[in-house]
């Protein structure tokens, strides 16, 4: 039996993965799922951690894909104190109005980013809500903020993320009733895959985004209450 239960999506690299280890390093169990069987990058934590830490599939934009995760993580832990949606996908950042927009593509980005963590909470709800903690952190973007926006582009991602934001307000209202709380996170701009190459335009690397954030989560009194909070991985707030 260990002290605290974890579970993060898209470890299978970048701040997802990164979050797994250090949660790891922590002493949480930790489910980690992964979308693709050839990313290997968690099956070498597991070489260290090799009790304290499962690796699932998921694919979060399936709903029989939750489904099947939901029946496997309830046979692994008793309750969830941390659920963290990491997992998420880019889409196009090129494309302005009036040029051919591929709302096939949208779809599946707002699938992925505004949709998943909604599927993946709701079925890990009541193990999130018998723990001490009952946290869920949605790892959002600074592109989700409506308040904030100046790009022209990016349609798929920033109407992702900003129904995400959504999803975390009316998931926060769900839980806060039984003590529960969302934290709706940006992660910084981080050196990831996640363009498709490395981002070398970013400064912050994977390890020191997922230290910030586990410390903004998990060491600093954050202000819960009435409203989820939307912060970065330093703490400051964003506008919604
Ligand atoms: N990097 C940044 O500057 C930045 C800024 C703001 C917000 N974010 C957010 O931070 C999160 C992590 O991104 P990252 O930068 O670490 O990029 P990343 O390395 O590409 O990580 C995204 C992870 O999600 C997984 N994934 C994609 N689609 C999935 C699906 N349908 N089901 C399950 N897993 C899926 C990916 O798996 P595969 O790669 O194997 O497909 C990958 O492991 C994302 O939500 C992203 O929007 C990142």
């Amino acid at each position: 039996m260990w002290q605290k239960y974890a579970l993060v999506t898209g470890t299978d690299h970048g701040v997802g993965l990164a979050l797994a280890e250090e949660l790891l390093e922590r002493g949480y169990y930790v489910v980690a799922t992964r979308l693709n069987q050839e990313e290997v990058l968690i099956d070498k934590l597991q070489e260290s951690y090799k009790e304290q830490l499962a690796i699932l599939q998921l694919d979060i934009g399936s709903d029989d894909s939750v489904a099947a995760m939901k029946e496997q993580v309830a046979a692994l832990v008793p309750h969830l104190d941390l659920l963290i949606n990491d997992a998420g996908i880019l889409g196009d950042m090129q494309k302005v109005l009036g040029e051919e927009l591929d709302f096939e593509e949208m779809l599946k980005v707002i699938n992925v980013n505004g949709l998943g963590a909604l599927r993946v909470t709701n079925a890990l709800a009541e193990l999130v809500l018998r723990s001490e903690e009952k946290t869920v952190v949605n790892i959002s973007s600074e592109a989700g903020s409506i308040a904030n926006c100046e790009r022209e582009g990016w349609f798929g991602y920033c109407i992702s993320k900003a129904a995400n934001n959504m999803q975390s307000a009316l998931v926060h209202n769900n839980l806060r009733k039984q003590g529960g709380r969302v934290i709706a996170m940006h992660p910084g701009h981080v050196a990831t895959y996640m363009r498709g190459h490395l981002d070398t335009t970013a400064k912050l690397t994977p390890k020191e985004s997922a230290k910030g954030i586990l410390q903004v989560v998990l060491d600093s009194e954050l202000s819960q209450g009435k409203r989820p909070v939307y912060v970065d991985y330093k703490g400051d707030s964003l506008p919604w």
